[in-house]
């Protein structure tokens, strides 16, 4: 007699799950590819465009970018745009995100001084987008501050966070009755924990252990009040989502059976993701994290804690800003506890503490952060869920990078396949409110500090060509047929 225990009624269920026509992305799923203004539009200096902290950099200091280029033209996306969306058109894409340059826009950064060939340039992308059956996804900031900003200190000095609203609220006004789904902000981490509020170390002493946090307390806010400047002014007549992405590093312990390491690996989690999504989805900066900077900032005999501290108000008014999570996803490591009370040089990394190391059997491809370790994804995903009540969530980037011009991309295949059933069992077997997956990237790009070393690109961009040529590479049959088929093959 077969007594089918919970056990075996679950494996039953997986296996058909996996075998079926119903191992398939459910209908109200979409999918998408991301890009952002400065990586694909060059123009930088075009009709009035203002000057960017990146053109800067690229122009001043390309010194500090691997192969000394700069994003002057990157893929000309800003003539080449229609050719852009007939690419995302073929892929068959319900979405592609796109940045606002806001130089573009608001040339001086400030002011009300909008600069219409910007406008004319967003408006005729997201018009073409829309005639073709693709929803434009805009993200406001893609880390090209507006230099104005940068001998201020950029995010870590507070007036930023009026500055922002005001581009906020030009944007909706200008774009909003055509946009459903904004993004504030793409990856909190990366603007302030690598380039610490401004870009690229600009700064030789930059106050680390302080400017990181200066720089997420202002961040939040500035979203808080682009979330509230839409919620009040715009959404009633517009009817769109407004939300953040944040980058989400996995740390898995190191050893899963010792509580120091399991410890450790989850302050890692909070000093990656919790420090901006806790705010926003549940309420103030996470405990651990909390306590951590003061326990920390006390053996440095400082009177306070570095980290902020937000008022209740500040508090009240950052909860709840979200309609739904974007998460990037791109790397895992293992976290071991290490025994690190000695006063160092303070930093977010030291705060953070734990080692972080990957395990050498995984495969890697040309970024070194990257490691292709599917099942990373689904346990954060699962970490969303249980931390803050399943909120509907979209994978707003995920990729490959290979290091040199391939266009049979094997390689970013494989990643794919394997990371979107992973995003399926996630939905599937563990019931995550996933809505939606974004490839990095519809085509090669400039990789910030990489320059055109890694191309991420579904479709191959030849830079020594003037005409900035776009080829398909083998991913892109591949992406088209799981998004034809809602399934993976
Ligand atoms: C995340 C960033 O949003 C994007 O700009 C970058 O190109 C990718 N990661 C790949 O590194």
């Amino acid at each position: 007699m077969l007594i089918l225990t919970e056990f075996t009624l679950v494996l039953i269920l997986s296996t058909r799950l996996c075998n079926s026509q119903e191992w398939k992305f459910p209908v109200d799923f979409k999918f998408g590819v991301a890009t952002s203004a400065y990586q694909i539009e060059g123009g930088w200096n075009a009709d009035g465009k203002g000057v960017s902290i990146w053109d800067v950099l690229g122009h001043n200091r390309s010194v500090l970018v691997e192969d000394g280029s700069n994003g002057d033209v990157a893929c000309d996306s800003y003539n080449k745009w229609e050719e852009d969306v007939m690419m995302a058109k073929n892929l068959g894409v319900d979405y592609y995100r796109i940045s606002l340059a806001w130089t573009r826009i608001l040339p001086e950064g400030h002011g009300t001084k909008i600069n219409p060939a910007g406008v004319d340039y967003y408006s005729k992308l997201i018009n073409k987008l829309l005639e073709n059956g693709i929803e434009p996804v805009i993200t406001l900031y893609h880390w090209d501050l507006p230099q104005f900003f940068s001998p201020l200190g950029g995010w870590t000095n507070p007036v930023i966070v009026e500055y922002f609203a005001n581009y906020a609220r030009t944007a909706f006004t200008l774009f909003g009755d055509k946009i459903k789904t904004w993004i504030t902000f793409n990856d909190p981490r990366e603007i302030c924990q690598t380039f610490k509020g401004l870009v690229g170390d600009v700064t030789p002493n930059f106050p680390l252990g302080v400017a990181e946090y200066l720089c997420s307390h202002n961040l939040l806010k500035a979203h808080a009040e682009a979330y509230h400047i839409y919620d009040k002014e715009f959404r009633s007549k517009q009817n769109g989502k407004i939300s953040i992405i944040i980058d989400f590093s996995w740390s898995e312990p190191a050893n899963a059976s010792n509580p120091e390491d399991v410890r450790a690996a989850e302050q890692n989690v909070l000093f990656d993701f919790g420090i901006y999504a806790n705010p926003i989805l549940d309420v103030d900066y996470p405990k651990g994290v909390i306590d951590r900077i003061a326990e920390r900032s006390k053996l440095e005999n400082l009177p306070e804690s570095r980290l902020p501290k937000f008022t209740l108000a500040e508090k009240m008014r950052i909860k709840g800003t979200y309609d739904f999570l974007g998460i990037n996803h791109y790397m895992t490591t293992y976290t071991r506890a290490v025994d690190n009370r000695q006063v160092t040089r303070p930093s977010i990394e030291v705060d953070a503490g734990g080692e972080r190391f990957s395990d050498p059997t995984w495969e890697g491809c040309a970024a070194y952060w990257i490691k292709v370790v599917p099942w990373s994804l689904r346990r954060l995903l699962n970490w969303i869920k249980n931390t803050y009540h399943n909120p509907d969530i979209i994978i707003t980037e995920s990729g490959y990078a290979d290091g040199s011009e391939v266009l049979e991309d094997d390689g970013r295949i494989n990643y794919y396949r394997v990371y979107l059933n992973a995003t399926l069992q996630a939905i599937l077997e563990d019931g995550v409110n996933v809505k939606g997956y974004m490839a990095w990237s519809l085509m090669d790009n400039y990789e910030w500090i990489f320059g055109y070393t890694l191309r991420f690109g579904l479709y191959h961009v030849n830079f020594t060509d003037p005409n900035r040529t776009r080829t398909p590479k083998k991913s892109v049959e591949y992406f088209k047929n799981v998004i034809k088929t809602r399934s993976i093959n």
